[in-house]
């Protein structure tokens, strides 16, 4: 997956790729609901392009014969899409109510000051962006972080905080 910080783009083009992508998408729809498949769209965008700009929902708007508007408002709705260019690694770490009783914040807190950033921010180098999200769905593994909207990490102390972002440093020379 490639969750590259990029700069803003201020066009979009959908290339015969992504629109391969996005027709076995709408395939499992009937023809007058291809619309259903717009989280679809925005995910594989997502995927290729590390976020999803305005640029983008207007192609996909387009390709899947909706107003930009109504690709926005699922964008701007769904927390797991990216609105801005986003660090190598992005971290979701739950604090929510099951995961703050069980150190939610203190691990949010942990890998800010760990890596020198606010809730939200990317490190200097582009690698981490890291930010608060809500229920992840395990809760009785809490605290719990998600990695690039797919990787589920557990039980988050320090110290398993501490060797997550070594490996993600080290994955990414
Ligand atoms: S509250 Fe954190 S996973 Fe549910």
């Amino acid at each position: 997956m490639s969750n590259q910080a990029a700069s803003p783009a201020a066009t979009y083009t959908l290339s015969a790729a992504t629109r391969a992508r996005f027709d076995k998408e709408t395939a499992k729809y009937p023809a007058e609901q291809r619309q259903s498949a717009v989280m679809a769209c925005l995910s594989i965008v997502q995927q290729e392009e590390g976020w999803v700009s305005g640029a983008a929902e207007t192609a996909i708007a387009e390709y899947l014969g909706m107003a930009p508007i109504a690709v926005r408002e699922v964008t701007t709705f769904y927390n797991m899409y990216n609105q801005r260019p986003v660090g190598k690694f992005k971290l979701n770490v739950c604090t929510n109510l099951p995961c703050q009783l069980r150190d939610g914040q203190r691990a949010l807190e942990h890998v800010l000051q760990k890596l020198g950033i606010e809730d939200g921010g990317t490190t200097p180098d582009g690698l981490f962006t890291v930010a608060k999200c809500e229920c992840l769905g395990a809760c009785a593994d809490a605290p719990v972080a998600l990695v690039n909207d797919r990787q589920m990490v557990s039980y988050m102390s320090n110290e398993r905080l501490d060797a997550l972002l070594d490996t993600l440093k080290a994955a990414a020379k």
